[in-house]
């Protein structure tokens, strides 16, 4: 039996982009790594949470004692992250395609010599996290997001926890000067109904440990925020 603060806890985690097919072969995609979910499922799994990592495409191993599923576009990581429900707890990491091509063809397109190119259309994606936050009596009872902001990081996260109907978001702060893209280190703020918690510029694998022991620390009986 899993031991650890987290024992008897399910944890749901998506991470990664998703990939909204063009055509069989072509997509639109981003540049989502899944670094930061996969290693925040790897913390709540050694913290003993029993945690479902549903991932869009990453270059990275499934992490060791997290049961992972693999998923391509928007719809079916939704469809996976409401498949596996009941959960304590829900961390969307993934970086969700904001659009699917609603007029992808089952046969990949030709070009033709002179030709027009080909119009991609476009429709907007469900909102995993949203969903999830007004998932009604199987609301995990801690749902958490994520914003990347280049300004006004605190204002824009605080709307973006608002709209969501999220309970905590961990803000991002991706402007150059902090040189978070690309780089090992991170300043995040989380974000709470009750409050702004500004976290120490850390590595970035340290984000995840010490959110795992938030989420101990709030999901514990008596547990508060
Ligand atoms: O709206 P925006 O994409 O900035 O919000 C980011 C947060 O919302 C992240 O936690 C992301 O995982 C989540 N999200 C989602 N489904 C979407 C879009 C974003 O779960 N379709």
């Amino acid at each position: 039996l899993a031991k650890g603060p987290l024992a008897g806890i399910k944890a749901l985690v998506t991470s990664g982009p998703t990939f909204e097919p063009i055509d069989p072969v072509r997509f639109i995609g981003n540049r989502s790594s899944g670094k930061q979910g996969h290693a925040i499922a790897t913390a709540l799994a050694r913290l003993g949470a029993d945690v479902t990592l549903i991932t869009g495409p990453v270059r990275l191993a499934d992490p060791s004692g997290v049961r992972t599923i693999h998923v391509e576009t928007a719809r079916e990581m939704l469809g996976a992250a409401l498949g596996n429900l009941p959960a304590d707890v829900a961390v969307c990491a993934a970086a969700v395609a904001d659009w699917t091509v609603s007029n992808a063809s089952k046969e990949k397109r030709k070009k033709y010599p002179g030709a027009p190119p080909p119009a991609i259309e476009l429709a907007a994606n469900p909102d995993i996290l949203a969903t999830l936050s007004e998932a009604g009596s199987a609301r995990p009872r801690l749902v958490i997001g994520f914003a990347a902001e280049t300004e006004k990081v605190l204002e824009h996260a605080k709307a973006k926890l608002a709209r969501k109907g999220c309970d905590w978001i961990v803000a991002n702060d991706v402007s150059p000067a902090t040189g978070t893209f690309g780089g090992d280190f991170n300043s995040v703020h989380l974000i709470s109904a009750s409050g702004t918690e500004d976290w120490p510029r850390i590595a970035k694998a340290d984000v995840a440990e010490r959110l795992a022991w938030r989420i101990a620390d709030f999901l514990k009986p008596g547990g508060a925020e």
